[in-house]
């Protein structure tokens, strides 16, 4: 009698912490898999608005930039080329805060580390090479180039996550400016192949 009663103190005793440690397992898993399901949306759709925080800044900084390398170009045609894409940029711009808005965020920017270092470089190259030399174009059109890349890179990876997450309209917003980057990218491969590169090189 003792024995089952100490038996069963303690079997009750090892019941209740192995019922209710049963009971919060099973709970936390129930929380947990009805968690996990809207806070891995709600974390991908955080990295999401960040990533677009970043581009926004990156298309801002190349407002700033855009003119002090069509400044610096030699020929007319990069330098119209340049004005062009500073005017894209612009509604690009817009288009990004109307994904904010859409989002129902207000449009903010984060500093892009990536573009700041690539417009450095070009602002190098810019320094390095001869004022009204071909060669200074040559240049430009690479850094133009290497900062449209990026922009695709972003804006192709973007397209896509929207369409993950559910956003076919900010999606198709997106693949609106990527398409632009791609053809700004286009547009300064054919100056360069059909002139610029030829004339740099009997410079
Ligand atoms: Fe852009
Ligand atoms: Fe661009």
């Amino acid at each position: 009698m003792e024995k089952s009663n100490k038996g069963s103190s303690s079997g009750s005793g090892k019941k209740s912490p192995k019922s209710s440690t049963a009971r919060q397992s099973s709970g936390s898993m129930d929380q947990g898999s009805g968690e996990q399901g809207s806070e891995q949306k709600s974390l991908l759709q955080e990295f999401f608005i960040d990533s677009l925080k970043d581009i926004y800044w990156a298309e801002k900084h190349l407002t700033k930039v855009l003119p002090k390398m069509q400044r610096a170009a030699t020929t007319e045609e990069l330098k119209d080329l340049l004005e062009e894409h500073l005017d894209v940029t612009i509604e690009q711009i817009s288009r990004l805060e109307q994904i904010f808005e859409m989002l129902g965020k207000k449009a903010q920017a984060k500093k892009c580390e990536a573009m700041e270092g690539i417009t450095k470089e070009g602002e190098g190259v810019i320094e390095d090479t001869e004022d009204e030399s071909m060669t200074r174009d040559v240049g430009i059109i690479m850094s133009a180039q290497k900062v449209e890349h990026y922009e695709i890179a972003s804006y192709g990876s973007l397209a896509q996550l929207a369409k993950t997450l559910g956003l076919e309209e900010i999606s198709g917003l997106l693949e609106e400016t990527l398409a632009e980057e791609k053809e700004a990218d286009e547009k300064l491969t054919m100056i360069a192949e059909e002139n610029i590169n030829f004339e740099a090189s009997e410079e």
